[in-house]
Parts: structure tokens; sequence; C-alpha cells
């Protein structure tokens, strides 16, 4: 089972991003032999300066370090260290309908909110396809808003068996029957983390970077101490009881704290007689005891450049091994062997 996913380094995450996405990648390296990378390629699409790209692209893989990911077991690389993958995104550029790209919701959305609609944007789902099927994935956890990415590099894929794989039916895609063939690019199932509840910002919408409303995961501590005591709270007074629906602390809570105390939360804010600020405070802990190993460990990495270098570039190398027989047999099927 071949699990693999990538993270555009366009941002410094926030919890939101941990709880939602990087902490089940890292729990899945368990699980299969997986593959993360940083998708520099598709960042280009926003970012427009060399050096923001460059420590973007470094803080991430401090990030999946810090936070677990355990170069033994997963592969971590970065998206441009494989040129095979630009090379299949011509391949498969070759045969994708217009009118696939079209129906992109992302590609509508990012426009919409002011993204210049170049040709890059507009065939990041192809990129992205390319990503996933030269490694011959079988599982990419994503979330919810990635799920159409994922069915558009099923039916690129399908395009792409269908016009050059002899025998190949859409309707049998491993050639399990007699006369068929099996597809070479194999079909991807999107792995939806639909667990994990949006995790709240701290005014209550949910946490983006597009909103300002978030926490950090390795912000200094006295930006942490702000972002969660900043969390938005009304006027109810200290001794009375509180509506747990009004603010983001019990879902706040949630997140961080046992079962046990959660429930204790739950009872108190309805009793009153407790202000905001003491559950803030409490938060600020449980942020600290949960995080501060991985902050910890994010300082000493960011000191060994040596190190997370040598960690991408064995993992290139290894990515690479595996794209290299999908790729031979594109080529060969396209008529472009050498
Ligand atoms: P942002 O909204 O801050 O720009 P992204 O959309 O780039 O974050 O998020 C990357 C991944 O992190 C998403 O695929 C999603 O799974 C996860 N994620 C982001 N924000 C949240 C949130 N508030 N709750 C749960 N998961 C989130
Ligand atoms: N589009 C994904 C995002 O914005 C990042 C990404 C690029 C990706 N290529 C991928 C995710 C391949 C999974 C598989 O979050």
């Amino acid at each position: 089972m071949r699990i693999l996913s990538g993270v555009q380094p366009s941002r410094k995450i926030h919890i939101g991003n941990y709880f939602g996405a990087i902490r089940q990648f890292i729990d899945l390296q368990n699980q299969g032999e997986s593959l993360y990378f940083i998708a520099n390629l598709h960042a280009l699409t926003t970012v427009r300066n060399a050096a923001e790209l460059e420590t973007y692209t470094h803080d991430l893989a401090l990030d999946f370090l810090a936070l677990g990911l355990d170069p033994k077991r997963a592969i971590l690389f970065r998206q441009s260290d494989i040129p095979e993958v630009v090379e299949l995104f011509w391949y498969l550029s070759a045969l994708t309908p217009m009118g696939l790209l079209e129906r992109a919701h992302s590609y509508k959305d990012k426009v919409a909110h002011g993204v210049a609609a170049d040709l890059g944007l507009f065939s990041y789902p192809v990129l992205m396809a390319a990503d996933i099927l030269v490694y011959g994935s079988d599982r990419v956890p994503v979330g919810k808003d990635q799920m159409q990415h994922l069915e558009m590099t099923r039916d690129i894929a399908i395009k792409f068996n269908a016009a050059f794989v002899p025998g190949y039916d859409p309707a049998d895609p491993d050639g399990k029957e007699k006369g068929h063939a099996p597809g070479i690019l194999k079909l991807p199932e999107a792995l939806i983390q639909d667990s994990t509840a949006v995790v709240p910002g701290t005014d209550g919408q949910k946490m983006s970077k597009t909103y300002g409303n978030v926490i950090e995961v390795f912000a200094d501590d006295k930006t942490v101490k702000k972002q969660i005591m900043g969390m938005k709270t009304d006027s109810t007074p200290v001794e009375a009881p509180k509506d747990p629906a009004a603010t983001p602390i019990l879902p706040m809570f949630r997140l961080f704290a046992t079962a046990e105390e959660i429930a204790e939360v739950d009872k108190s804010f309805r009793e009153g007689g407790k202000g905001y600020g003491h559950y803030k405070m409490r938060l600020l802990e449980l942020f600290h005891e949960r995080f501060d190993p991985a902050r910890k460990l994010r300082a000493e990495l960011a000191g060994d450049r040596a190190y997370v270098d040598g960690v991408l570039r064995d993992g290139a190398d290894k990515a690479r091994a595996m794209a290299a027989p999908v790729i031979e047999k594109v080529r060969k099927a396209a008529g472009i062997s050498r």
C-alpha cells in the first residue's frame, strides 16, 4: 500500500492544519509505504519571491520532522526534485479536456479571491495528477477541499490508459477479465479525514490563514500567548453561567484536553463563577504540553541545515526510484521511448 500526499509551502502552519491534516499524515507512516512532499512547484502559482519560497520550503520540512515524521519510515522530499513529475504532467496535459479543468472549484475560488488566472493555476489539477500517478500511489490523504482534484486525477488516468493501453477497459481497470489489459497508471483513492471536525479559529469561524484567526504551532511564546488570550469572547460577567457554544473555548478544549477535563469545563461553563481568562490560561498550558516537545525539536533541527537537506536529498532519491518504472512505461506507451 503506497500512501502519498503533498502540502504547499506557502504558510506558517496553524493548529487547524495540524489537527485537520498533518497529524493524520504522520500517523499513516506506520500503515504503509508513505511519501510526503513539499509542493513547491504548485506554490509558484502564488509565491513569486525566490528567497521566500526557499524559506517556506525548508520551514515546512522542519515542521514535518519536528511533528514526528520519521525519515526511516516515510519518504520526505521536494516536488521539484523529481523531474519525472513535470514530464508526466505534459503527457497528461496532452489529453486532459478543457471542460474537465473548467469545472474545477478550486480554480474558480482562487480566481474569485484575486489569484491571477494563469495557465499554471488552471492546470494545477494536472500537475497534481502527475504527482500522484507517477509513484503508482494507492491512497491519498487530503482535506475535503481536495476531493474534486482526486476525482480529476482518476479521470485523467483513465483517459491516459484508454488512449495508450491496448485492451484497457475502464470498467475493468485492473485487467482481471480475459482479453483485458491493466492500466499503466493506477487509479488512486482519496482518504478523506472527516473524523476531524473543522478546527475553529480564535474568532469562532473556520481557522484559516486567510481570516487571520490562527494559532500557529511554531510561533514564539509571546505570539502564541497573544493568539490564545486574544480568543474572541463575549461580555458575560465572571460569575454568570456561560454558553459553551458562544465562544471557541470549549471546541479548543476538545482538541487538547482529556475527555474528563472537557466534561469538567463544560460543567463549569454552565455553572458560572469563572472568567474566560481562566479557561484561556489553561488552554495556553495545554497548548504547551502538547506542542513543546515538537517546538523544542524544531529549534534544534533549525540549527542543522545539513541534516534537513540530507533528509530531502535522500527522499528525492527514493522517490525518483519509484517514479522510474512508471515513467518508463508511460514513455513507451506514448511512443516517446529512448
Ligand atoms: P488555510 O485555510 O489556512 O489556507 P489550507 O487550506 O492551506 O489552510 O490547509 C491545508 C490543509 O489543512 C487542508 O487540506 C485542510 O485539511 C487542513 N485545514 C486547514 N484549516 C483547517 C481547519 N480550520 N480545520 C481543519 N482542517 C484544516
Ligand atoms: N493541492 C494540495 C493542497 O493545496 C497540495 C497537493 C499538490 C497535493 N499535489 C498533491 C495533495 C498531490 C495530495 C496529492 O493542499
